[in-house]
């Protein structure tokens, strides 16, 4: 099933994926010695496939429940787990089409997988639908924060999963430097960006139980509404 929402309004974000979709994966997984270094220098040497794997294992092996995996990107961290979860009805939603297309690519052999061209800040679902609700290196680039933590709060269950990681702003002077003067300036990030103490404030204000880490300038967490 392919459904098509349109509402963020900013094409910025559709062309600066666009042009990264061939680089993604290899970069954010350390595909190469360039990425190895990149991810060295820049990220305190945090490993995202780690940091992923860690939020993933808050679902357990035998979930039957709705997922909500937004934004998807291509897929690369949550391929191998939303194809184990056969019982699960798992959404993948992303803004950018070009993302999207790479995740289908990945998962569309599976029938209890469905994705949707949308924008977090205007999700097409009721209230209460989801059971989890991930977002996995998706605040960062949110341009309305505020609606995205609002329309991923409104369509999770009472009880239900807020999981996911972003970038926060203050640990690392040098990866404040790399999102500030490149990623921000290329669209792969959009400002504001939250610090650790801004973060718990939201999350604390909104959720009942809050469990958050951060591993360099990423924060992981783990809320329940
Ligand atoms: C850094 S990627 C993260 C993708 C994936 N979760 C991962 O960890 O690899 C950020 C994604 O956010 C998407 N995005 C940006 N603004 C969005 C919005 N308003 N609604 C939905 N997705 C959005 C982009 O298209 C991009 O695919």
């Amino acid at each position: 099933m392919n459904i098509s929402v349109f509402g963020a309004g900013d094409d910025r974000i559709k062309s600066a994926y666009h042009a990264s979709k061939n680089i993604y994966d290899n970069v954010l997984t350390q595909g190469s010695f360039l990425s190895k270094l990149y991810i060295n220098f820049f990220w305190s040497g945090t490993d995202d496939i780690e940091v992923a794997n860690k939020i993933l294992s808050y679902i357990p092996e035998d979930f039957d429940g709705t997922i909500l995996d937004v934004p998807v990107g291509t897929a690369v961290f949550t391929e191998k787990k939303w194809k184990s979860l056969t019982k699960a009805n798992i959404i993948c939603l992303d803004y950018s089409e070009d993302m999207l297309d790479q995740a289908k690519g990945r998962l569309s052999d599976c029938s209890h997988i469905s994705f949707v061209q949308g924008d977090v800040g205007k999700l097409p679902f009721e209230n209460g639908k989801c059971d989890v609700v991930l977002s996995m290196n998706g605040f960062h680039a949110f341009p309305d924060k505020k609606k995205a933590f609002r329309e991923t709060y409104r369509v999770l269950k009472k009880g239900g999963s807020f999981i996911g990681c972003f970038y926060i702003k203050g640990k690392s002077g040098r990866t404040d430097w790399l999102v500030k003067n490149i990623l921000t300036k290329k669209g792969w990030f959009t400002p504001p960006f939250l610090t650790e103490e801004n973060l718990l404030k939201v999350l604390h204000k909104l959720y009942s139980e809050v469990e958050c880490h951060t591993d360099g300038s990423i924060a992981y967490y783990k809320c329940r509404k």
